[in-house]
């Protein structure tokens, strides 16, 4: 019934959203991955939905519900949500990239179960994966594309860069050393840095944080 009496004030807009973790394969039961819950791209995807947008949420694994309205393509690995933001971004507006993206993956995952008595394994060979964000940016035109800096320290100076190399129009920085914005926290606190200047948010529930990115956006989407 609340849902009826929502402003729609994103009817129209297209929305595609990537959150979570990525799992990347050791071998066929391991993986590598972080501590991304997917909870503040799932709170943007389902706050973008409830306004009346067109919503795609790519999704990591991570044990979340879908949203109402929402449609979900899951996947694991990196290589897997690069492929499913890079072909979704055709039809979308704006990209909110949240999503903890693995930096590195390993290079040449085993085909069967790593045996301790036989591999006698001592280290992984790593590669690193493509930067999502910083892709999606460079055939950005129009659209809007946000990105996140999930930082411990020097966390203004780390979002201005991340902003700037990777050609984004907002980045979302927060500190997860403190505990209000921590991984798998229902809060966050976070500062809005773009090229107009830095934005300090109080800390919200994770519903209001999304409603604050998706005003942002609201305001400066060419539709
Ligand atoms: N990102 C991405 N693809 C990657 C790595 C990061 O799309 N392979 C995105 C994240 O979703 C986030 C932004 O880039 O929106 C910043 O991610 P972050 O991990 O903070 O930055 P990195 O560039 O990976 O640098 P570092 O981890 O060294 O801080
Ligand atoms: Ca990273």
């Amino acid at each position: 019934v609340l849902a009826l009496l929502a402003p729609r004030d994103l009817a129209g807009l297209r929305v595609l959203v990537d959150a979570g973790p990525t799992h990347e394969a050791i071998d066929p039961v391991r993986y590598i991955a972080n501590r991304s819950t997917g909870k503040m791209g799932y709170a943007i995807a389902e706050a973008a939905a409830r306004r009346g947008a067109d919503v795609t949420l790519v999704s990591g694994p991570t044990s979340l519900a879908t949203p109402a309205g929402v449609r979900r393509i899951d996947v694991e690995s990196a290589a897997q949500m690069h492929d499913a933001m890079l072909a979704a971004f055709e039809g979308a507006d704006v990209a909110i990239c949240s999503a903890a993206v693995a930096d590195y993956t390993p290079a040449a995952p085993a085909d069967h179960k790593l045996k301790k008595n036989r591999e006698h394994l001592d280290a992984i060979r790593l590669t690193e994966t493509a930067d999502i964000l910083a892709g999606l940016c460079a055939s950005k035109g129009a659209r809007l594309v946000i990105g996140f800096a999930a930082e411990t320290d020097d966390l203004l100076a780390h979002a201005q860069d991340k902003l700037e190399r990777k050609g984004a129009d907002l980045i979302v920085a927060n500190d997860v050393s403190r505990p209000e914005s921590t991984f798998g926290a229902d809060t966050n606190r976070v500062a809005l840095v773009s090229a107009e200047g830095v934005e300090q948010l109080e800390t919200m529930p994770l519903a209001g944080v999304a409603d604050a990115i998706l005003d942002w956006a609201r305001q400066r989407a060419a539709r």
